[in-house]
């Protein structure tokens, strides 16, 4: 939610800043802006609406600095606007603040500075911070205690970047639950909420730390909690900047659909291989403790939930231990039952969902061992957890996942076998999926080559307000992964139904032509869910049957037959396809649906 970014040293800044808001875009796009510091004053330039509006209306001849701030905003409090747009600065002008996250006890320091004669011009959360900071600075005259005091009435959660004239060569930054990185380039510091957006500039990273501050000025000076000097080593981080460029396709989501073979090869190299067991690279857990577990909870939000109810599916055949997937924003309100014989495993292509972060935490508060998977290495949730795995699908830039679901998938089934093959349980199979998960790649080529089947598919569907996903087990979820990334994109309205509920309700809204989606990937229950297809069929549905099996039906898309814990891999991509199309159909901006974004760091 909300990027930010930041830049000091001898270089105009501005087309900087503007370029690495682009790359930031999908974190928000309801407005963006930049400031500056010019002649001893802060310039601003910010508007409504995407990055381009701000680059329309800036003058890039005048508009020149060496030092500057960026915002691209996803609304939390005050509607998308230019006013609510950041920057925000105090009535003196004196500090311009951009800020990522939520400031909760906002209303009260507004109450309060209000009554000390401050004026606002914002329903934002933020724009508190820079009134805050005048209010201290009118006390002390010392802009560093009015830093210190501001951060102190804060409560929630932030990334904050301020600039000043009153300190015209430096930017004080601060964080707390929401995400920020500073890096060093050539010809100056790079500040961002993420690694892509300065990536061009350097690939040597530091990361900061919840309550961890940092000055910047020709160096960067980080500091702690208290606020005392503390000294950070920068990581090395190995992207290259073509993973974040287009490659020539149309959207970014075209081109990581067509990245996932690549994506699953790169997260299981050196896990999985033919001739041993799964391994994990620094991590490993005993068949002791695997022995006393009596449950596992696997804790997500949006698709990287859908990828964990895959993994239930997995443990829970190859282990038979009893698995929980919960929705993250759930899980941390409800008091789970967690032990120290509970473990708990959190899945985020981010690393940086508020909503599982805290579920994270609860976990570890709870005694329960932790392990993160995430695709953003040092990304917060790496860092609470007791381990983390990474998916190696590289920067996921559009807003709805898939190259990021495939690999989660690919990895939670690895883990199932490595912990199926730690407890001695099921070798066989065990090995016959090893061998599956490294022919997959393969296999998926083969799908995405024949897309053209899904176009088709997809102008016929695309005028349709209402469509249903059916399926059992793994097919199940993968039919929740299908009707989310049709709605994500294309706007249309549609459920997923375990196949054999659909009687219990739903069946009463299937219309003569009402479009349903049928997934079959497991020979055992095949004629089951034949079966609730016919039922829909008679009340006049289109059927289209995504299957392995050999089934004749009007419209099927065959896919390759795979071990049913695999299946998901294969069965999602003709569905991704066909939400792609139909969205692209309907004109629509496929990589920044309306009202999303890409890493969600409000709960
Ligand atoms: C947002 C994104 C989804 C994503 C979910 C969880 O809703 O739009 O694509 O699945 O957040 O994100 P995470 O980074 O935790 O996997």
């Amino acid at each position: 939610m909300c990027g930010i970014v930041g830049y000091v040293g001898n270089s105009n800044c501005v087309p900087k800043l503007v370029k690495g808001l682009k790359t930031l875009e999908y974190r928000g796009y309801d407005s963006a802006g930049i400031a500056i510091l010019k002649n001893e004053e802060i310039w601003v330039a910010k508007d409504k609406g995407r990055i381009h509006n701000l680059e329309d209306m800036i003058d890039y001849k005048d508009f020149v600095g060496t030092i500057g701030i960026a915002h691209t905003r996803w609304a939390t409090h005050g509607i998308p606007s230019k006013n609510n747009a950041h920057p925000h600065m105090d009535q003196n002008k004196h500090f311009a603040v951009v800020h990522n996250g939520i400031i909760e006890n906002y209303l009260e320091l507004k109450e309060q500075l209000i009554m000390h004669g401050f004026s606002f011009q914002s329903e934002t959360d933020t724009e508190v911070i820079p009134m805050l900071m005048e209010y201290y600075y009118q006390k002390d005259n010392d802009v560093f205690e009015a830093f210190k005091n501001t951060l102190n009435e804060l409560k929630g959660s932030y990334a904050i970047l301020i600039i000043t004239p009153l300190l015209p060569n430096t930017i004080l930054v601060a964080k707390k639950n929401s995400p920020l990185v500073v890096g060093k380039g050539n010809d100056g510091i790079y500040i961002a909420s993420d690694i892509p957006a300065i990536l061009e500039y350097t690939k040597d990273f530091f990361f900061l730390e919840d309550e961890e501050k940092a000055i910047i000025n020709n160096d960067v000076t980080f500091y702690n909690e208290h606020f005392q000097e503390i000294t950070k080593n920068a990581k090395y981080i190995d992207w290259e900047m073509d993973a974040i460029d287009k490659k020539g396709f149309e959207d970014y989501m075209l081109k990581e659909i067509h990245e996932q073979p690549e994506a699953l090869g790169n997260t299981l190299n050196g896990i999985v291989g033919l001739d041993k067991a799964v391994r994990f690279v620094n991590f490993s857990l005993d068949k002791e403790y695997l022995e006393q577990l009596n449950h596992i909870y696997i804790v997500a939000c949006g698709t990287a939930m859908h990828a964990g109810l895959v993994g239930k599916y997995s443990i829970e055949m190859l282990c038979r231990i009893p698995v929980d997937v919960e929705v993250a924003s759930e899980f941390r309100y409800r008091n789970p039952i967690i032990n120290a014989n509970t473990l708990c495993i959190f899945i985020s292509q981010s690393g940086e969902t508020a909503d599982t972060i805290a579920a994270l935490k609860l976990a570890r508060k709870r005694h329960a061992k932790t392990i993160a998977i995430s695709n953003v290495f040092e990304s917060s949730i790496t860092r609470e957890a007791d381990h983390t795995i990474y998916t190696h699908a590289g920067p996921e830039i559009a807003v709805a996942s898939t190259k990021a679901y495939i690999s989660q998938v690919g990895l939670i089934v690895a883990f199932a076998v490595y912990m199926a093959e730690v407890l001695d349980k099921e070798l066989e199979l065990c090995h016959d999926i090893q061998k599956e998960l490294l022919a997959l790649p393969n296999y998926m080529e083969q799908i995405i080559e024949n897309n053209e089947q899904y176009y088709e598919l997809a102008k016929k569907i695309k005028n349709e307000h209402d469509l249903f996903y059916i399926g059992r087990g793994n097919d199940y979820y993968v039919a929740m992964e299908g009707s989310l990334k049709l709605k994500e994109i294309s706007y249309i309205h549609s459920e997923a139904y375990p196949a054999g509920e659909l009687k219990h309700g739903p069946i009463a809204l299937v219309e003569n032509g009402t479009f349903v989606f049928g997934i079959i990937t497991d020979s055992n229950i095949s004629e089951k869910t034949l079966s609730n297809l016919e039922e829909v069929k008679s009340r006049g549905a289109n059927i289209i049957l995504i299957t392995n099996q050999n089934i004749k039906k009007e419209h099927v898309i065959n896919i390759p037959n795979v071990h049913p814990i695999l299946s998901p891999i294969l069965s999602i991509i003709p569905l991704q396809f066909i939400a792609y199309f139909i969205a692209k159909e309907k004109g629509l901006d496929v990589d920044k649906p309306r009202n999303l974004a890409k890493s969600v760091t409000v709960e």
